[in-house]
């Protein structure tokens, strides 16, 4: 009798998403930087970046600022090992890619040896062109983000939204320009304002993921503590589609409570001796 085989699942490449730019369905990207999450999202999304948020949401920074390069390649190898059909994307922390084409590659070529991510997601639109053409040519895929770019917060001197003035349309559309003629698979546009998000997604060949850059993008990403309810300021382009932060509350309240008043361990959890033969 023969057994039913189990079908390997294929993983979803960069040049799967780069050729959704005409896809009636939206992409759907998560950050994910442990296990469990990533293996759960892994069922229902399209991409999981293991973004350099982690370093506010997991280690408690002010900013992204801080995070390392360690610190990305260990949640990227998690992540990565945990996923079977996503494409996982590593973000490049700030300070390991800037520098020069060089820097950016021999980080990159890490981050994708260590980790087994199938891309790498670096900030900055037509400044970091010639770096996005060094990698791409070299075998790293490489998603954009443009639009806010949380790394810079202390030359941007906190995290506006942009956009929102029509003099500012021509940098941001130069910049969108300028990652897909360099070969970005994809570009994130962060906290950008409806029409000119609807105005790139046009005109760019490559596909858009909109962080609150309202649903004319071609992809949405959130982090997924955000909208899992973890945050208690989430920003205002966050849906919470859980309340797990109270979910969490209530359930350490109870048992701290059943500790207290002795009620946990009940009978079910406590080990008696075996019984002799
Ligand atoms: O670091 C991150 O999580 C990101 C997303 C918000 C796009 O860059």
């Amino acid at each position: 009798m023969s057994s039913a085989r189990e079908t390997p699942v294929r993983r979803i490449t960069a040049p799967d998403i780069r050729a959704r730019k005409q896809d009636d369905t939206p992409i759907v990207a998560l950050t994910a930087y442990h296990a469990h999450t990533a293996r759960l999202a892994d069922d229902h999304v399209d991409m999981l970046l293991v973004g350099d948020s982690l370093g506010m949401v997991l280690y408690g920074f002010g900013s992204t600022v801080p995070v390392t390069l360690e610190q990305m390649i260990t949640h990227g190898r998690v992540v990565a090992s945990a996923v079977k059909r996503a494409l996982v994307v590593v973000d490049m922390p700030f300070g390991f890619y800037e520098e020069s084409p060089q820097q950016a590659f021999r980080n990159a070529a890490r981050v994708l040896k260590e980790t087994g991510a199938g891309a790498v997601k670096l900030e900055g639109g037509a400044r970091m062109a010639e770096t996005i053409r060094f990698l791409v040519e070299r075998g790293v895929p490489v998603m954009a983000h443009i639009g806010l770019t949380p790394q810079s917060v202390n030359t941007l001197g906190g995290f506006f939204a942009q956009g929102r003035e029509q003099d500012q349309w021509p940098a941001i559309e130069a910049d969108a320009r300028a990652v897909a003629d360099a070969g970005a698979f994809c570009v994130v546009l962060e906290a950008i304002a409806e029409p000119l998000a609807r105005e790139i997604t046009a005109q760019c060949p490559i596909p858009t993921i909109g962080i609150g850059a309202s649903p004319a993008c071609d992809g949405q990403i959130l982090v997924m503590e955000d909208m899992l309810g973890l945050n208690p300021n989430p920003p205002r382009f966050v849906k919470t589609y859980a309340d797990l932060k109270g979910e969490i509350d209530r359930a350490i309240a109870t048992y701290a409570e059943e500790v207290r008043t002795r009620r946990f361990p009940a009978t079910e959890h406590t080990y008696g001796m075996k019984r002799r033969k």
